[in-house]
Parts: C-alpha cells; structure tokens; sequence
C-alpha cells in the first residue's frame, strides 16, 4: 500500500517521527532520526487499522526492521477529518459553508457526534458566539458582554437551514449514520516523500496557533488560549515557557495570538483580548507589555496581529484592534500608541483587515477576511490602496511579505493562495485541489518559486510551484488543525513549521525533494 503514514515514537520520549509508504508499499527512516531504542509504532491511512507489530526495538549498532500488517477498520466515522465529515454530509456546499466556523475551537465530529434536535441547534449556534476564539470544550472562556460577545455563530438568516443540515446528519435520528462517508485518497507519488517530526508540548492544552523558527533556529509559538510564549529547542524538543503578565483584570479571555520576530531579534506577540502587545527583549530576557490605552478599550478590544517584521524601517511595530478594525502604530522606544481609525480607501469605503503583514517599508497590507480585497495602507496618507481578488468570495486571512515585497495570501472561502505583485499592483490566484481545504495562512519559499499554506479542516500542508501550478498535498499523522505556517530554508532544504492548535503539538515537515 503506497501512502501509509507510519510513526515510531520512542519509549518516553515527546518526539515522533513519521514516514510515508512508498509506491511499492516500503518504508524507511533516515538513520539519523531513530537512534537504538525501543519505539511504539502507529499508521495513519483512512480505513485502517494496525494489527501489528505496534513496537520495535532497535539494538544499538543494528537496524530494525518491521512488516506492519493492516486490517479494514470497522468504524470509518472514527477516522475522518474535519474536511471529510463536511464532504460526506449531504447538503448542496452552499448549505454547508457555516460548518468551516465550526472547525475554530473544536472537530467537526464533536458537533456531528451529538443527538441535537435542530431545535436545540439553534440554541447551540447562540452559546457557541459566547467563547472567545482561544477556547477549547476542555477549556472554554468566556467572552465579556459586549458586541462581539453576543453575536450567535451562525446568523439568523442561516441558522434554521443550517440546524436542520446538522439535525440530519449527527446521531439524532438513529444510532448509525445512512449517509455514506467520504474520504480523501492516501498520499502518492512526491507526497511519499517527506519525514514529518511531532514535537509534543508539556501542557495538553497550550494552543499553539502561530509557530516560527527565529535567526539563531530556536522556535516560538504563542498559546492561543493562555498567557504564555513556548521557547523550543528542536534537537532537543525542550520548551521553556514564557509568561506573559495580564493587562487586564476584568475576566477578559485569555491568550495570544500572531508571533513575530523584529529585526533585532525581539519576539513579538498579540495579546487579543488582553488588550495590547507584548515584547520579549532578547537582550535582557525580559518581557514588556504595551496596552492600548484605557480611551481605546472596550471589553471587544482586541489585538489579533502584531507587525514587527519591518520595524528597523522606521522604528514602529504595527498591531490592530478586531473590535472596529482599526490600525495602531507603535513606538516600542516610548511605548506610545498612534490609532490610524478604522482603515478606508480614499472615497471613504472601510476596508476591515484581518491579517496585517508590512510591506518592506513597514507599510502594512490588510487582508479582508470578511470580504474578497486587499488593502494597502499609506500611513503618511492615511488611506489604503484597494485590490479585489479575482475569486468570488475568497475571504482573504493571512499571509507574508517575501524579499521582493510581494504579498502571499490565503484565500480561506477560495480555497486556493494568492500573491499580490505591488510592481504590477496585480493579484495572481491558485486554486488548492483538495476540497475544503480553507488554508489560513501562505508562507513562499524558494525566491517565490513554491509557496506552503496549511489547512484548518484537512490535515494536510500543501506545497505549490508557482511556475506550474502543481501542488503536493502532504498528509499530516494526526488530526491537526492549522494555523500560521513557516518555513524555514537552508540552501535547498527546506522544513515547514506549523503548530496543532487542538493538538498541544508543533510539527516540523521536511520534503526529501
Ligand atoms: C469560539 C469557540 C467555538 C466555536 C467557533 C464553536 N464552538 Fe462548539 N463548543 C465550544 C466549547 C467551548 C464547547 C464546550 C462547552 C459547551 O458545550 O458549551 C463546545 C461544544 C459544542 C458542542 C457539544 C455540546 C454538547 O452538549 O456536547 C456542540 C454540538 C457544538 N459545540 C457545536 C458547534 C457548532 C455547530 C459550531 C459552529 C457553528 C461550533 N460549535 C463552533 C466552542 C466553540
């Protein structure tokens, strides 16, 4: 069988490393990855199960050698991602879109898994609009009362439709489902070819949302529902955690969210619902916090990005408020708040953003993620440039600025990637080929000649070539629902960092070609 995820993870040990059956069904480690030892082994290929061997030990000195027998698993439903459960519901796609939503704190299967009524559905999408983004069912928080806190998940106009699609086809109706259950094929050909390394974190519910590797190879990622910063060896998998103090004492959520690295070396993070940003200084090891100012807070303030990438331009860090979508510059040097408004084009129409990446002269570009533009923002003007992308309803959501000042972009309801040229001032658009993918965030590499993006519902990381158009999709072992991605490149080699935002897990995927 070609495409069998296979993991060996050795006795005691946070690190696990997973290879990929080839077209003749054969699998093997690099030597370097598994020393003597003994190792728990795993699969993932939908369908099945492993019978066994399920460990091996390696002799020092030796190789270990393993033919894994699988058998038909008995209970497919167990086995699905989020992107599978939404392709097998039956409904028209239009009718299933809400479900995406349903994907920010928890699985699908989770809802799909229940006995709900549609009736008792419709109270469910009002109680699901109360949690914080950062929430997990094992850790929900609470929103403060305010607009953003009581605005159901799902509007009004489609809630009843979206009820009565949930109602028909979780376990409601009868024990068993009668709806046959999709599934994505198994990896072939390049996407056999890859070694991925799971890192497990020593908290089960930190939430890692945003994952980067800084200049000296060492790795950060914010907890998307907790006030800490992880600071990670990757040889060694050992994770310092990072406190980072509350601004605010009124039971706001807690939790970060973007992760950057200034040009001096300084590990930014966005505070959310806290209020502000906070800095970690590398040269005294100290953390700085910045909150907005009390004029400017409400208990919606919230502070999704943070924008150090560019600082050393013009000395700012740029962040946001999710609240009215406004810009906020900052001067780290006096801890002093410039707020931008919420950002308009120069006829005065609004162009709220949600991801925000500086342009190379620490202009930042906003992402429309409610919508289908790109707004370019001129801080000496004070207005943004406008671009709409070419596909309908591509929700734009996060990206990064490459060396040449080009934009790569997710296009969360297009499915698909795009790259905005600032030369040309044009957008060019791939499509993924995996259905409901919904990427979150592009990362280039390459010079721009592959881009990554990384799925919230599939549980693949996509590779695409930009010349040609080809993706490889690369399955990852376990569930995980993905957020920012990074690369990083060391001459041709390169490995692309993302963190399970459910899965208290970073994972570390390196292509062997
Ligand atoms: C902002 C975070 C968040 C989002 C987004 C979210 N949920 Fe939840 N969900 C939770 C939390 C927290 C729990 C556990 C606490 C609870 O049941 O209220 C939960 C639990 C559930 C349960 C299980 C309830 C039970 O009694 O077993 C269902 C069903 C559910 N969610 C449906 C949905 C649907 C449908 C959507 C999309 C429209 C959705 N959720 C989106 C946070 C979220």
């Amino acid at each position: 069988m070609e495409g069998v995820l296979v993991t060996a993870k050795k006795a005691g040990s946070t690190i696990s490393v997973t290879v990929v059956t080839d077209a003749q069904g054969r699998f093997s480690f690099p030597p370097d990855r598994l020393d003597a030892g003994k190792y728990a082994l795993s699969i993932r290929a939908i369908g099945y199960v492993l019978d066994g061997p399920k460990e091996i030990t390696i002799e020092p000195g030796s190789e270990g050698k393993a033919d894994l027998k699988l058998s038909k698993t008995r209970n497919l439903a167990s086995q699905l991602s989020n992107a599978e459960w939404i392709m097998s519901i039956p409904a028209p796609d239009r009718d299933k879109r809400f479900m995406d939503d349903c994907s920010g704190c928890h699985t699908i299967s989770k809802v799909l898994n229940t006995t709900y009524e549609a009736s008792e559905f419709l109270d469910i999408f009002k109680r699901m609009g109360l949690y914080s983004p950062g929430s997990m069912p094992t850790k929900p928080q609470p929103l403060l009362p305010g607009p953003r806190g009581e605005r159901p998940r799902v509007n009004a106009a489609t809630a009843p439709r979206a009820a009565e699609v949930l109602a028909n086809a979780n376990l409601s109706q009868s024990p068993t489902r009668s709806f046959e259950l999709k599934t994505l094929p198994r990896p072939k050909g390049r996407a056999t070819k890859v070694v991925i390394t799971e890192y497990d974190l020593p908290r089960k519910d930190w939430q890692p949302h945003d994952v980067i590797v800084d200049k000296q190879g060492e790795v950060w990622f914010s907890d998307f529902g907790d006030q800490f910063m992880g600071r990670m060896d990757p040889v060694t998998g050992k994770v310092a955690s990072i406190a980072l103090p509350m601004m605010k004492t009124d039971g706001s959520p807690k939790g970060g969210l973007e992760i950057g690295e200034a040009p001096n070396g300084d590990i930014w993070v966005s505070g959310m619902y806290q209020g502000g940003v906070y800095r970690w200084e590398r040269a005294s090891n100290k953390v700085h916090a910045y909150k907005i100012p009390d004029q400017w807070q409400t208990p919606s303030t919230q502070e999704s990005m943070v924008s150090p990438q560019h600082s050393d331009v013009d000395g700012y860090v740029w962040t946001n408020d999710q609240q009215d979508h406004s810009l906020l510059r900052l001067d780290p040097r006096t801890g002093v708040y410039e707020q931008m408004g919420e950002t308009k084009d120069a006829s005065g129409k609004p162009i709220p953003g949600y991801g925000m990446p500086t342009d190379l002269k620490n202009r930042p570009f906003l992402l429309e993620f409610s919508g289908t533009r790109i707004g370019w923002f001129d801080p000496e003007k004070k207005v943004a440039d406008v671009f709409t992308t070419p596909f309908v309803g591509s929700r734009p959501r996060r990206g990064r600025v490459d060396a040449e000042g080009r934009l790569w972009f997710a296009e969360y309801g297009g499915n698909g990637i795009g790259m905005f040229d600032p030369k040309s001032k044009s957008i060019k658009e791939w499509q993924l080929p995996i259905p409901w993918s919904q990427p979150y965030d592009v990362v280039a590499s390459k010079g721009g000649a592959e881009a990554w993006t990384g799925s919230m519902l599939t549980d693949h990381v996509s590779r695409l070539d930009t010349k040609s158009g080809e993706v490889v999709d690369y399955l990852l072992p376990r569930n995980t629902n993905i957020r920012r991605v990074f690369v990083q490149e060391a001459g041709e080699k390169q490995a692309l960092w993302v963190g399970s935002n459910h899965g208290a897990s970073i994972v570390k995927l390196e292509p062997l070609d």
